[in-house]
């Protein structure tokens, strides 16, 4: 089958598309043939070495994150999914595996994809939503009134950030360039500002809390603008002792790692009297069934900045580096529709 693979770290020219061996699903474990496939910045973050102290795959690897495609087979003891569903998902963190025709997924990780969505669009849900969820949800605990910050608002997060924040009853603030700004008032932001021209915390009044999608001395802004008690929740800031012990099973030597890493914004955060927590998103094929039904009912719906054929990936893939889509970039495996 063919595969886009990552074979060094690196800049581009350590992926590529070849043949690989088909692969076969273990006990629990299903075979996808991939229909489309979603790209998010944890792909070239990968390729680069960024995620090395906790993500080392054997090289040579075939990429990507996530999914959406037919089930081809399913292993023996997977019980979720038959033979012709179709199905979506956030592959195993570890696994990687989705930029290639078939792969295999932890049936825990699959869910049924939205019967209203055709491939392209489901594969553009499952990293991105569920790290939004995950965020929004259940850090920020973000419920009716809530006033919300989200810096950067109009990329492949923040697209369902808007939308699930909006969903929970928030009141919702966002940055975005003049490029975004229609896009993300038709999610239904609130407030946009425009992050080329102004400081956030000069225009805003103070918020409940902050969803982080930029990092840098945005997240440290971030800490001047929330309330007193209130949070900021990063996913491009840099991890903390909770994101170790929380959500990578880590030992003493990576908590102690992300507290020395992280002390500049956990002293901010200290000063301003609000919590600084890093997430990083966890796969799940219960929480991928949610955000089916908020699709169904009219509550979510992604974004398609473009698509690619699976043959110009590595073209996808350097648009996404360019940082500046609205919404998702998908690549098109072909054969199916
Ligand atoms: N920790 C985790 O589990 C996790 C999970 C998912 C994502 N992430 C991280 O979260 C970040 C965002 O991911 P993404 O998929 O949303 O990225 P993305 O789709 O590549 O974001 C691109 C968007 O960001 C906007 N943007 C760029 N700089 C900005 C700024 N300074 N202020 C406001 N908006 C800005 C761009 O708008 P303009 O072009 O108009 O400027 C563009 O629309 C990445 O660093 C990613 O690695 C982490």
């Amino acid at each position: 089958m063919r595969a886009f693979v990552l074979t060094g770290y690196g800049g581009p020219e350590n992926t590529e598309l070849r043949d690989m061996p088909k692969p076969m699903p273990g006990a629990g474990e299903v075979l996808v043939r991939v229909a489309a496939a979603g790209l998010n910045p944890v792909d070239w973050k990968i390729r680069e070495g960024q995620l090395r102290t906790v993500l080392r795959p054997d090289l040579p690897a075939t990429a990507g994150n996530e999914l959406a495609g037919t089930v081809e087979a399913v292993g023996s003891a997977a019980k979720k999914f038959v033979v012709g569903d179709k199905v979506y998902a956030r592959t195993g963190k570890d696994a990687l595996g989705a930029f290639a025709e078939y792969a295999v997924v932890d049936e825990d990780h699959l869910a049924a994809m939205p019967e209203s969505l055709d491939f392209v669009e489901a594969a553009a849900i499952p990293l991105a939503a569920l790290t939004a969820l995950q965020a929004i949800r259940d850090e920020l605990q973000v419920g009716q009134g809530f006033r919300l910050l989200i810096t950067g608002g109009a990329g492949g997060v923040g697209t369902f950030a808007i939308q699930i924040a909006k969903a929970l009853g928030a009141h919702v603030i966002t940055t975005a360039s003049p490029r975004g700004r229609e896009l993300v008032e038709s999610l239904g932001a609130d407030e946009v500002v425009n992050y080329e021209n102004v400081q956030f915390e000069d225009e805003i009044a103070p918020v409940d809390g902050a969803f982080d999608l930029v990092g840098g001395t945005t997240l440290s802004r971030c800490f001047e603008i929330v309330k007193k008690g209130g949070r900021v929740v990063s996913v491009a800031g840099m991890p903390e002792p909770r994101t170790a012990r929380q959500d990578m099973d880590g030992g003493s030597a990576l908590v102690a790692l992300f507290w020395v890493a992280s002390a500049k914004y956990r002293m901010q955060a200290r000063l301003a009297g609000v919590d600084y927590r890093y997430l990083f998103m966890h796969p799940g094929g219960s929480e991928l069934a949610e955000l089916a039904r908020m699709v169904e009912c009219g509550k979510l719906r992604p974004v398609i900045d473009s698509t690619y054929a699976f043959a110009e990936i590595a073209d996808a893939m350097a648009e996404l580096e360019r940082g500046h889509a609205k919404g998702k970039i998908v690549v098109t495996m072909g054969g199916e529709s």
